[in-house]
């Protein structure tokens, strides 16, 4: 259903001397994304729980925490502990995948995991049972801003695919260079959380440029890629 299509505005795009503005322009998203990168399963440092502690007083959005960190299992209780609702941690940071999803229950938040673009789906068939989310990255990660990887469709079909026939509806988000351009085909292929950055917060308006992502999963329109 193109309606259940959500937009999660990634703040690493953010002008970080302005946040607290820019989380205002973004009130109408459905999550906010919370990209955090430890400089050593990415070559890129970004925020910690610190920083969601002071987003989630300013916000009333749902925070998707996307950790690109090693060893996720030790990491992850810091922010749990500072209001994230969502923890995803990367299929490739975590030897025990299927520990680190229940401990993440057990505490109360909802459990993703994330798989770069060199990691096929297959990974996941054990797994996807008991996620609530499953993040595609079309692109590498740890820098906003980069092109959107074409193989990305085929992986999500494949989720979708994956889910069907194991009979669950884990959310299933794609992540990194989504525009309004290329937001109808991701929708089509499968996504239903749209993680943007450099298209709405590099929008000299944020909240048009998340319309424009919803209006392009309802039109069905824009270009590939
Ligand atoms: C990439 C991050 C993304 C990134 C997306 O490592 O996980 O969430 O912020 O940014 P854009 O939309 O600019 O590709
Ligand atoms: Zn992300």
């Amino acid at each position: 259903m193109l309606s259940d299509v959500r937009v999660a505005p990634s703040i690493l795009a953010a002008d970080q001397l302005r946040l607290a503005e820019q989380l205002d322009a973004i009130e109408t998203a459905d999550y906010l994304h919370f990209d955090v990168m430890d400089g050593v399963f990415v070559p890129n440092l970004s925020f910690g729980p610190g920083l969601l502690e002071q987003v989630k007083r300013h916000s009333n959005l749902p925070v998707d925490v996307h950790l690109m960190i090693a060893d996720p299992d030790r990491r992850f209780a810091a922010y749990l502990a500072a209001g994230a609702d969502i923890i995803t941690f990367h299929y490739e940071a975590q030897l025990h995948a299927h520990r680190t999803v229940w401990a993440i229950k057990e505490h109360g938040a909802k459990a993703g995991i994330a798989i770069n673009p060199g990691t096929p789906v297959s990974v996941l068939d054990s797994l996807i049972d008991d996620l609530d989310l499953v993040l595609v990255m079309s692109v590498n990660p740890g820098f906003g801003g980069q092109t959107f990887i074409e193989r990305s469709l085929k992986k999500l079909r494949q989720v979708r695919d994956m889910a069907a026939r194991h009979g669950v509806n884990p959310l299933i988000e794609v992540d990194g260079g989504i525009t309004a351009d290329n937001a109808a085909y991701v929708t089509k292929c499968g996504a239903n959380v749209l993680v943007a950055g450099s298209s709405v917060f590099k929008s000299p308006d944020p909240e048009q440029a998340i319309y424009e992502i919803r209006r392009a999963t309802q039109l069905g329109c824009g270009k590939r890629g």
